[in-house]
């Protein structure tokens, strides 16, 4: 478990953005991998590269139970690699498992990134995400999933709010609350 002195030397840990979808998660982890010269890793491509198989076609085929199956042995992978070299956005999901929760906290800092709900059904407009089809009652789905998946997410050692944030202030939000030492691309 991360403590309070962890927090201090962020640089040998993992940083694993956690979030609710359309939080920009993956937008910001790019860049924060990036910026500090990390790997970066998305669960959901992972689960995908691990199983040869889209989100979306898992949980038609195995339903969400069987992507969370899928989503467990990706996440638990991740402990495989040296702390302090990977960059990680999280499925919205992965807070769902304590046993996610407790080995991405075995080798990381959680920072969870949040965001209004309108500004969530902005950005999800897509409508990739299986557990959320767009439409009219888009903005009521959202709303009682966050409230659902409220006591999950309050597992974290940061939280950034990045409505009407662009990915970057994001990234650089996260790098000076940490501390980090940015050896940026010139
Ligand atoms: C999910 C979030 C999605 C993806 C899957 C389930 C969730 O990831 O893992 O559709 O349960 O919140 P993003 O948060 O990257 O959209």
């Amino acid at each position: 478990m991360v403590t309070g002195k962890d927090l201090q030397r962020a640089g040998s840990l993992n940083l694993v953005l956690t979030g609710f979808m359309g939080t920009g998660k993956t937008a910001a982890g790019k860049i924060l991998a990036h910026r500090l010269k990390r790997r970066f890793i998305d669960t959901d491509l992972l689960v995908e590269e691990m199983t040869g198989l889209s989100v979306s076609r898992i949980f038609k085929q195995h339903g969400e139970e069987g992507f969370r199956c899928r989503e467990k042995k990706a996440v638990l992978s991740l402990e495989a690699f040296t702390p302090g070299t990977l960059v990680v956005a999280t499925g919205g999901g992965v807070v769902l498992s304590r046993e996610n929760m407790d080995s991405l906290e075995s080798h990381g800092i959680i920072i969870l990134l949040t965001a209004s709900p309108a500004e969530i059904v902005k950005r999800i407009r897509s409508g990739k995400r299986p557990l959320l089809k767009s439409g009219f009652y888009a903005r009521e789905r959202v709303c009682s999933l966050l409230m659902e998946r409220e006591p999950y997410y309050s597992r974290n050692h940061r939280r950034v709010d990045t409505s009407g944030k662009e990915p970057y202030q994001v990234a650089g939000l996260i790098i000076d609350g940490l501390g980090l030492n940015c050896r940026e691309l010139s």
